[in-house]
């Protein structure tokens, strides 16, 4: 959606902080649009497609912000983190001040794909437990993998506060310690626990794929994030190919 907004509000919209600290920057002369700095807090813009400068850095107008992060191990996603540092540490600042919030939560120990995001309907819908989108974790087990293992997985394990046994949707074997397994459900340390409650101990954690958004495609390094488009989003509702 297109809109007019003035610089000092357009600015506050994107994260720069407050509206007095944004006319302040702007009367500083830290604001440059196509070419020409910008001293008047009034001045009103288009928002659609709309780049910007501040800072002598490059920055394009975004209504809401949608990013996939490879998360790091020893980074909460909890917005008042207690351990260790929040996964908002690793991205600018300006993601804070937007209110950018991770999409679900990865344990603090657990790496890969974390969606984040400041749109508040999109959180909530990716979040909502009636939405089935398979998401793919590869498991480090303490004890080798084996043939019941899969199966028990397969079929169904009862974890203590559920109602009924929780299956994977998939759970193949790709190493002697290590499994690939979707879930559909994200229920809290849903992998670790339905390992234990098989009889194997998870030892390291890493979501590589949600819907058909892979990390692997996305190309990112640990602790690298990026901007999610239009099609990144479609993937998240697509179905992963076996
Ligand atoms: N399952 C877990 O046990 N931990 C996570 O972080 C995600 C899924």
């Amino acid at each position: 959606m297109s809109i007019r907004l003035t610089l000092d509000r357009l600015l506050q919209s994107q994260g720069f902080g407050s509206r007095k600290y944004c006319r302040e920057l702007i009367a500083d002369g830290e604001v440059a649009i196509d070419g020409a700095v910008i001293t008047d807090y009034r001045a009103a813009f288009a928002t659609a497609g709309l780049t910007f400068t501040i800072f002598e850095e490059k920055w394009t107008y975004r209504e809401h912000v949608y990013i996939a992060l490879n998360k790091p191990a020893n980074f909460e996603c909890s917005r008042k983190p207690s351990h260790h540092p929040g996964v908002l540490s690793l991205l600018p600042e300006q993601f804070s001040w937007r209110d950018v919030q991770p999409v679900g939560r990865l344990d603090h120990d657990t790496t890969g794909l974390l969606l984040m995001s400041d749109d508040g309907p999109f959180i909530h819908a990716q979040s909502s437990p009636k939405r089935h989108v398979p998401k793919l974790y590869r498991a480090t087990t303490q004890e080798p993998i084996t043939q019941q293992l899969l199966t028990q997985l397969l079929v169904g394990v009862q974890l203590h506060d559920e109602p009924a046994p929780l299956a994977a949707l998939s759970c193949v074997a790709v190493g002697e310690h290590q499994l690939d397994i979707v879930l559909e459900q994200g229920k809290y340390h849903q992998v670790k626990r339905m390992l234990a409650a098989a009889g194997n101990h998870c030892s390291a954690l890493r979501r590589i794929a949600i819907g058909g958004l892979t990390l692997e495609a996305l190309g990112l390094g640990e602790g690298e994030w990026c901007y999610l488009d239009a099609e990144h989003l479609s993937l998240l509702n697509a179905k992963r190919e076996e």
